[in-house]
């Protein structure tokens, strides 16, 4: 069945002008990029995205560089792909990707466990909070007519 799953190539990755090199990876993979937005996260939607590592010890550098310029969120669809995103952008830390999955996307693009380039949903559920977090569905004309 198909899954969407949210990606976004964070500020290091859209400023080094990878962007054309990660579609066409996301394009050749299989999946369709159902929606698309560049957006320029400000620190109180940042902050939200990220409630999860609020107590981390990173959080406040972390927010610092999710707001370091714009970002590109996509919805993308295809079967499992949740796993096959997190599969295709390689483990978190981009310099260990280098080594140990070097045809990974964070190995093309990211630096560090930090600046790692991408991001994609760890679950099903996370996916769904993610995307709708983004892209708030406007109800379709029919609903809206139904008095
Ligand atoms: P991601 O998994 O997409 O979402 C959480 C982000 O926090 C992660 O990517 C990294 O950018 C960052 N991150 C995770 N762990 C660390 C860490 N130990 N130190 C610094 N940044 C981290």
């Amino acid at each position: 069945e198909k899954e969407r799953t949210l990606g976004i190539i964070k500020p290091d990755g859209l400023s080094g002008n990878y962007t054309d090199r990660i579609r066409k990876v996301i394009l050749e993979s299989g999946f369709h990029i159902n929606k698309e937005m560049i957006i320029q996260l400000d620190e109180v939607n940042a902050a939200d995205f990220y409630a999860e590592h609020s107590s981390k010890s990173f959080f406040t550098s972390l927010i610092k560089y999710m707001t370091s310029g714009p970002v590109l969120v996509m919805i993308l669809e295809k079967e499992d792909a949740v796993a096959h995103w997190r599969h295709l952008i390689g483990p978190t830390d981009a310099g260990k990707a280098k080594i140990t999955h070097p045809q990974s996307i964070r190995a093309m693009c990211g630096v560090d466990l930090e600046k790692n380039c991408v991001h994609g949903s760890d679950s099903h559920q996370s996916a769904q909070r993610e995307i709708a977090f983004f892209f708030k569905e406007t109800p379709p004309d029919e609903a809206v007519r139904k008095h």
